[in-house]
């Protein structure tokens, strides 16, 4: 039986009424979140190409956020989300730290190989993840921080 709260939250959108309960299903799952992370983790290498180590950075941390939202909202896959950021992870964004380019590649392979055995744990086997060929063609691989920063678009 449906569990009635003693008091009950309802939104109201102006649209329709909705109360906590039915927001739930409405959250993100692995399988939305999931394809985000691999367009970050696409994002960081080609940066680690361009050998621009704020932009690796950047979509590094990006994928780890996504990943531990991901863990969040299934925690039934925290204890691995754990393990890969801190190891699998760690090492690809100490290679980014330490510009180190060639162990960037080791490291990077390495995660992916280990995204990979993950699916196979949790009987995904058929989700492969692979590197795509080319670069996002929606970034330019080459920009860096400004110092001071342009404050407004009208700097430009
Ligand atoms: C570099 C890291 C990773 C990348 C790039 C990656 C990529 C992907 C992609 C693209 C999908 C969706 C495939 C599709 O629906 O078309 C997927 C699904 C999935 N991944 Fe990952 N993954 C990574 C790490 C992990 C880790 C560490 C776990 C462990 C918890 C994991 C567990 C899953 C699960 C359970 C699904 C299926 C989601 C569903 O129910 O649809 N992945 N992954």
């Amino acid at each position: 039986m449906k569990r009635v709260p003693a008091h009950e939250h309802v939104l109201d959108t102006g649209k329709g009424e909705f109360t906590l309960d039915d927001l739930g299903p409405l959250l993100p799952g692995m399988a939305e979140i999931m394809p985000l992370v691999g367009s970050r983790v696409w994002k960081c290498y080609y940066a680690g190409q361009a050998r621009n180590r704020p932009l690796a950075r950047f979509q590094l941390n990006e994928a780890v956020n996504l990943l531990e939202k991901g863990a969040f909202l299934r925690p039934k896959y925290a204890d691995s989300v754990t393990a890969f950021v801190e190891e699998e992870m760690a090492a690809v964004r100490d290679a980014i730290e330490a510009e180190d380019w060639k162990g960037f590649e080791e490291a990077f392979d390495a995660m992916v190989a280990a995204a990979n055995a993950y699916h196979d744990l949790y009987d995904k086997s058929f989700l492969r993840w692979k590197l795509p060929a080319d670069p996002p063609p929606d970034l330019d691989l080459t920009a860096r921080a400004v110092k001071g920063g342009l404050s407004r678009p009208s700097d430009l």
